[in-house]
């Protein structure tokens, strides 16, 4: 199955696949997941095995409403707070793992055998209505292969996993960037990755200055308070170099404002006018592009560090780091 156009049809036979223990890809409003039902092991190990993901990195829980988030996790008041002000949308709250029926049980392998769950209620109309359709909670992790670039568009989902795999088009992620993870199991909540939701919004909204994570971490003890947030991630092909001030014959530009005078061959520009929400949108996609033309580099002009700045230059940072 190819990428299919989102109508009554293409939704109830991904739907149909989902409930066979089929992968499908389904278009959320921060990147594109790579989904399966999360209550079935053995369509969760598929997931693993498609990534090529490390089975210590847990997955995300998608649900339709808190109502249905508190079958599977604790809620305390920060985490209640929390979700309560952003669901649906952007932020995943990691939660004690609490199941109220053990017929649905969130299986080991998409907690990564921790006591917590990562959880979160998507936004998007398309996610939304598939997750209504299967009527079971979705594990889904962004669409890429594990440790590239995440996937922003249709495309880029069928470039890193071929035409067998059946994607809903939902066009272009509005956000662009993945969810914000807050981790409600410390005594003060402690931001795991920051995403699509600004550490400014959840502080101006809750009134709570978050934790940060105790780094560095060590891979495979089993006591990784963070077990996705190793350096190697979003990586393209090409090197990427950092707060670019000049360019090298063969880099390729990632710009960032206004570049009138510059004219290099092979250059995309996040946001001529500056806007950091244009600029998350147009990130993974701009790393892909670039990319594809085979520079020698990607140099990254510099972006401003508030804001989503925050975010983006998190991802950027791994995308230059490990190679
Ligand atoms: O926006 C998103 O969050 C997208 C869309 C598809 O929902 N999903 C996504 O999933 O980015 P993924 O697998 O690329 O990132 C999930 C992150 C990983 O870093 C993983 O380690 C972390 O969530 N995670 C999952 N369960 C966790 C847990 N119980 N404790 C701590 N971190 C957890
Ligand atoms: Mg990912």
């Amino acid at each position: 199955m190819p990428i299919l156009a989102p109508t009554a049809d293409s939704i109830a036979a991904l739907s149909a696949a989902l409930q066979r223990g089929e992968l499908v890809a389904l278009p959320t409003e921060t990147v594109y997941g790579l989904a399966a039902v999360a209550t079935n092991p053995a369509a969760v190990l598929k997931i693993y095995q498609a990534k090529g993901r490390p089975a210590f990195n847990p997955l995300i829980v998608h649900v339709p409403t808190l109502t249905a988030a508190q079958q599977y996790g604790h809620f305390n008041e920060t985490a209640l707070h929390l979700a309560q002000n952003f669901w649906p949308g952007p932020l995943t709250l990691v939660v004690p793992y609490h199941p109220t029926t053990l017929q649905q049980a969130i299986p080991d392998l998409v907690r990564a055998g921790l006591p917590s769950v990562a959880i979160r209620v998507p936004a998007h109309p398309l996610m939304v209505v598939v997750l209504s359709a299967v009527g079971e909670p979705l594990a889904a992790p962004s669409a890429n292969l594990s440790g590239h670039v995440s996937a922003t568009q249709p495309q880029h989902v069928a470039a890193d996993f071929g035409p067998n795999l059946p994607i809903l088009d939902g066009g272009p992620c509005p956000l662009g960037l993945e969810s914000t993870i807050v981790d409600c199991t410390t005594p003060t909540p402690t931001l795991l990755r920051v995403g699509a939701l600004t550490r400014a919004a959840i502080q101006q909204a809750t009134g709570l200055t978050l934790a940060e994570v105790q780094q560095p971490t060590t891979i495979g003890t089993g006591t990784i308070k963070a077990p996705g947030q190793l350096l190697k991630h979003y990586a393209p092909k090409a090197k990427v170099r950092l707060n670019a001030t000049h360019l090298d014959a063969h880099e390729a530009l990632l710009a960032y404002g206004e570049t009138a005078s510059l004219q290099p061959p092979m250059m995309r520009n996040l946001s001529p006018t500056g806007n950091l929400e244009e600029a998350a949108l147009n990130l993974f996609a701009m790393l892909r592009e670039l990319d594809a033309l085979n520079p020698t580099a990607i140099a990254v002009m510099p972006i401003p560090p508030h804001g989503l700045g925050e975010a983006i230059n998190e991802r950027l940072h791994r995308a230059a780091a490990g190679r």
